[in-house]
């Protein structure tokens, strides 16, 4: 193997046990936990997770690599420290953040979440991509969740680091996030090798909402049977369990999800005026066209039938609409 990347492993192995030893055993590290502890994180979740704390001070990881001869260069392209304005030198490049270590489904460390605990912008710094960590294939909690993933068959795709960690608090461990960059091609090969189902716990902001409805023909394409679990109230799923429980979040949420295509039906929905005639039957053709893509005559049956008692059609009326709009395809 590349010796470059055995070495970066290497630091970045020793550079999160530092933020963690820092973030359990420092007064530097109080505050920092303090802030887990005010967004409910316990002993037990920040020691699964491996939690740590970059303390504020420019040079403390710096240092350390420096005394353990480590080579700076490689720690500077590797994410770990910047290079100094001047162009003398290195600090940190994560300071008084809370940190995420982000694993291989190997379970080697190979990248760091890194979350401001008060304004400081970006809220959350990420490694960036190098040798180890490459963003369009990488799964936060893959190598935690992955026997689980395994079992069920099922994964469960969430936005953020906290989200996933919420989410095992109450029992679901086979989650995973894609670290807020939009799924990719290459997350759904992944997800695929892994599970047969997914669903899509994204966040119920109009962003979060965009994006599940996005990931859908990406999984789809791979492979994958997609559901799609609906936040309500604008909340991610972090601020959901915290509001409303573990019970009512595995319940309501993650054991509610949709197919996707329904989901497809109620997501553009928003976009009508349902009161209005126009408006009404327009919907009803961008129903029935989502309807026709069904590969399965049953289900397509199935839906026509909700959409014509839905809105009072005869059930003949919406199929024969639904079958001009499958010659049209062809
Ligand atoms: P969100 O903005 O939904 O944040 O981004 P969050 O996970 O709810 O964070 P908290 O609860 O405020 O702590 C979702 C994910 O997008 C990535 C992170 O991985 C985050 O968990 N993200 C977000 C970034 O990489 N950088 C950012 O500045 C913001
Ligand atoms: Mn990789
Ligand atoms: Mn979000
Ligand atoms: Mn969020
Ligand atoms: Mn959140």
């Amino acid at each position: 193997q590349n010796p470059d990347k055995t070495k970066l492993l290497e630091a970045y192995e020793l550079t999160g046990k530092l933020y963690q030893y820092i973030l359990k055993n420092t007064e530097q590290g109080k505050q920092a936990m303090q802030y887990l502890r005010s967004r409910g994180l316990n002993d037990k979740l920040i020691e699964t997770f491996g939690i740590g704390y970059a303390p504020a001070p420019w040079d403390t990881l710096s240092q350390l690599l420096e005394r353990r001869q480590f080579p700076l260069p490689l720690m500077e392209k590797g994410g770990l420290l910047s290079v100094r304005q001047d162009g003398q030198g290195y600090f940190d490049k994560f300071r008084d953040r809370i940190i995420f270590p982000i694993h291989d489904w190997k379970g080697r460390l190979i990248a760091f979440g890194g979350r401001a605990m008060g304004d400081a912008q970006p809220k959350y710094l990420n490694s960036p991509e190098s040798m180890l960590f490459h963003k369009s294939r990488s799964l936060y909690n893959i190598h935690l969740a992955r026997p689980q993933i395994r079992k069920k068959q099922q994964i469960v795709l969430f936005e953020g680091y906290m989200d996933v960690i919420k989410a095992w608090d109450t029992g679901v461990i086979n989650g995973v996030a894609t670290m807020g960059t939009a799924l990719t091609e290459e997350h759904a090969e992944v997800i695929r090798k892994q599970a047969d189902q997914v669903i899509v716990a994204y966040d119920g902001d109009s962003a979060g909402q965009n994006a599940a409805y996005k990931s859908i023909p990406i999984l789809e394409k791979a492979g994958c049977l997609v559901k799609i679990a609906v936040l309500p109230n604008s909340q991610d799923p972090d601020e959901y369990i915290t509001t409303n429980g573990s019970e009512r979040f595995v319940r309501d949420v993650i054991e509610a999800a949709v197919p996707s295509i329904k989901y497809k039906l109620i997501h553009f929905r928003k976009n009508f005026k349902l009161q209005e005639d126009g408006d009404k039957l327009r919907y009803i053709q961008q129903a029935l066209k989502v309807i026709a893509d069904i590969p399965s005559p049953v289900e397509r049956e199935h839906y026509v039938r909700e959409l014509s008692t839905e809105f009072r059609l005869t059930f003949e009326a919406a199929l024969q609409d639904l079958n001009e709009i499958r010659l049209q395809s062809e």
